[in-house]
C-alpha cells in the first residue's frame, strides 16, 4: 500500500480518539498529521489520505479545516485517494448530521481525488445531511454522543474496507 496520511486536529478529544483507533487498525502504517498546523506540502506528501472532519456550528467545518479549505481549492489532487471520517450528533443536530464529511468529501473530489470509504446510512436517525449520497454517507459517520458502543466496530470494518480500496 502507498503512504497513508491521517489528518485530524490533535487538539480534539473525540476525533483524536477515533483517529488513534484508526491508526491502530492500520497497524501503525498511517502517519498522524496535525490538521491545525497543516501545510500544502505535508498534505501532498501522501497518496492515500484519511481526513478526520467533525461537524461544528450547525453544519459547518471546524475552524482549522475551514482555514485550510482555500489551500485545497488550489490543489491538484489527481492520483490521490481520499477517505473522510467525521463525528456528529444525530439527536442534537438532526438537520446537519455530519455535514462536515460531505463538505470535505465534495471538495476533495472536485479537486480530482478518488473518494473511497463510503458507508451505509442505515442505523442512524436524522433528517438531513450533506454527507448523504443516495443511501450512503460519503465517509464514516461516528456519533460518540448517541452510539458510543458502536464506534470500535464501525472503525474496524471501515479500515478493512479502506485497505481494499486504497492502492
Ligand atoms: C456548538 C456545537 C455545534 C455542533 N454542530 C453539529 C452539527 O451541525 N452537526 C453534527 O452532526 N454535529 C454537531 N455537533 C456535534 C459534534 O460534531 C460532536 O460533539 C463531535 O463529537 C465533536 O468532535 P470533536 O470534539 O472531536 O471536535 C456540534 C457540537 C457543538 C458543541
Amino acid at each position: 500500500m502507498k503512504k497513508t496520511g491521517l489528518f485530524y486536529s490533535f487538539n480534539t478529544n473525540k476525533t483524536s480518539q477515533a483517529a488513534r483507533k484508526i491508526g491502530e487498525e492500520f497497524g501503525d502504517a498511517a502517519v498522524h498529521v496535525n490538521a491545525e498546523t497543516l501545510t500544502e506540502q505535508e498534505f501532498l506528501a501522501y497518496d492515500n489520505m484519511i481526513l478526520g472532519v467533525p461537524t461544528w456550528f450547525d453544519g459547518e467545518l471546524p475552524n482549522y479545516w475551514d482555514e485550510f479549505v482555500p489551500a485545497i481549492e488550489d490543489l491538484d489532487l489527481k492520483g490521490k485517494t481520499a477517505a473522510v471520517f467525521g463525528n456528529g450528533n444525530q439527536k442534537g443536530y438532526p438537520e446537519n448530521f455530519v455535514d462536515g464529511i460531505g463538505i470535505m468529501a465534495n471538495l476533495l473530489e472536485s479537486r480530482g481525488a478518488r473518494l473511497v470509504g463510503f458507508t451505509s446510512s442505515k442505523g442512524y436517525q436524522f433528517e438531513s445531511s450533506q454527507a448523504l449520497r443516495g443511501e450512503q454517507f460519503s465517509g464514516l459517520a461516528l456519533d460518540f454522543e448517541n452510539q458510543a458502543s458502536q464506534i470500535n466496530t464501525k472503525i474496524k470494518k471501515w479500515v478493512e474496507q479502506l485497505k481494499k480500496e486504497f492502492e
